[in-house]
């Protein structure tokens, strides 16, 4: 009997890494594909999107740098989403976050969330938490009156958005969105062409 459930258990183990494995090799297989359409020639932005703001979240650093490099590109005002207390990453962040998305109990935040009326468009970066935006990003556009502006969403993620733009829908009060991108996570090695997928995205957008 213990023969049959150690045989059991290792076979649960074994189709379980292959099918992460598998899961894993088709995500970089989709990135390279769709970072090879950017690595031509340099993309120039060549759109004047008037007066900008870039609101982002970032834990581990790579909103962030989407978040900056829009800015370099458009000229943009720039505002971080703080948390009042430290969301610290790790594996009680995965049970928390997860919980928290469910009863929709989102954490307080830091200062004074800026007037969207100065403002012709505002891009909110947020990086996807199972499935969904994180919760400061909900804490965010849960308090924020966009006021008619232009709102481009974009995300950061592993591999899958989920509902992020559903849920930013139904959050962002008063938002004419448009424009959503995403960026998986991605080697350095792409830095160029993710700039190029920027500039190319910037310059899509209808001033
Ligand atoms: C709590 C948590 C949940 C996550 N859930 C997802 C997910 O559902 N789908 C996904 O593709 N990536 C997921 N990720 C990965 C992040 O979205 C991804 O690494 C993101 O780019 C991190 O952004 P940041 O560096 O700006 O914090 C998750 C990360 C954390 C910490």
């Amino acid at each position: 009997m213990l023969k049959i459930i150690l045989f059991l258990v290792l076979a649960l183990v074994l189709i379980t890494g292959a099918a992460g494995g598998f899961h894993l090799y088709r995500v970089k297989v989709r990135n390279t594909r769709e970072m090879e359409q950017y690595s031509g020639d340099d993309v120039v932005m060549n759109r004047n999107l008037g007066r900008v703001l870039v609101v982002y979240y970032s834990l581990s650093g790579r909103t962030r740098d989407i978040a900056e490099r829009i800015k370099a590109k458009t000229g943009a005002d720039i505002y971080e989403i703080k948390t009042a207390e430290e969301i610290k990453a790790g594996p009680a962040l995965y049970l928390k976050s997860k919980s928290d998305l469910k009863k929709g109990s989102y954490p307080e935040l830091q200062g004074t969330i800026p007037d969207m009326g100065g403002y012709d468009v505002v891009f909110v970066g947020s990086p996807i938490w199972w499935y969904t935006a994180a919760t400061p990003v909900m804490a965010f556009l849960e308090k924020v009156d966009f006021k008619g502006r232009k709102v481009v969403p974009f995300s950061t993620q592993g591999s899958n958005a989920g509902t992020f733009l559903k849920d930013f829908e139904r959050m962002a009060v008063n938002a004419n969105l448009t424009g959503y991108q995403s960026f998986n996570n991605i080697g350095k090695e792409y830095d160029r062409a993710v700039n190029n997928k920027i500039s190319a995205w910037l310059n899509s957008l209808t001033p």
